[in-house]
């Protein structure tokens, strides 16, 4: 064997393990997606209501707000969509990641959840379904749009207002993450986690792309 082909060798050695490192592994179609809120939705009004944890959700417009929450055919919280057609979403801090769970394990069909995890309620202003006074951010919303898949439901809220808790915000009135210190929920991974640090800015951290003339 000649040097040069020894030296490709050795090359190809030391390389190797990095080339394993970066391989792909195909992990079949997956509901996999992270980090995503894990959010607690508040239906019904009066003496008929119930909330449940649903972190598949999502933000569909600006103007007018829609969110978009997805539930499955049989949750008792779909039932109560149906019958009042409004709900809240509400965001918990971490420190609320069993009371989120347990809104998660159990059916509003079977018990008070609010009663058993000991959370409050205050009322909505534009609508009758009230907001959670333990989690800092909370939206009000009204039913527009349910699309169907299987025995999956998309319900298509607008939000027809927001509340943040005085406590979570800076002295100019805007957001102190630190303090929000929202809930991250890891899907089939079935992990709760913290949100962690901030790493930049918005649209001037990309800015390191930018072309110079
Ligand atoms: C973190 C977490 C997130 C969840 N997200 C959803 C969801 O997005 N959609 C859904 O239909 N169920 C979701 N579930 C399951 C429901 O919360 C659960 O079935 C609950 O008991 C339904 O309550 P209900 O019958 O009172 O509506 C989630 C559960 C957990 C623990």
């Amino acid at each position: 064997m000649g040097s040069g082909s020894i030296f490709f060798a050795l090359v190809y050695l030391l390389v190797y393990p990095f080339i394993m490192l970066y391989k792909k592994i195909p992990m079949g179609p997956s509901h996999l997606m992270f980090p995503i809120p894990a959010s607690l939705v508040v239906t019904g009004q009066s003496n008929d209501l119930n909330v449940a944890a649903v972190a598949w959700i999502g933000m569909m417009t600006y103007s007018p707000p829609i969110v978009t929450i997805s539930l499955k055919e049989g949750r008792h919280s779909l039932d109560l969509i149906r019958k009042y057609k409004e709900f809240t979403v509400n965001l918990p801090s971490a420190e609320h990641y069993k009371e989120t769970d347990y809104c998660g394990l159990v059916s509003g069909s079977d018990e008070n959840k609010l009663e058993t995890i000991g959370f409050s309620t205050e009322d909505s202003l534009n609508i009758k379904t009230p907001i959670i006074k333990e989690c800092p951010y909370n939206m009000e919303c009204k039913v527009v749009k349910e699309v169907t898949i299987d025995c999956w439901q998309l319900v298509f809220g607008e939000i027809v207002e927001t509340h943040i808790d005085e406590s979570v915000c800076k002295n100019d009135g805007s957001i102190d993450v630190n303090k929000l210190n929202p809930l991250v929920y890891l899907a089939q991974i079935k992990e709760y986690w913290t949100i962690g640090n901030k790493l930049g800015d918005v649209k001037t951290s990309g800015e390191h792309f930018t072309k110079k003339p």
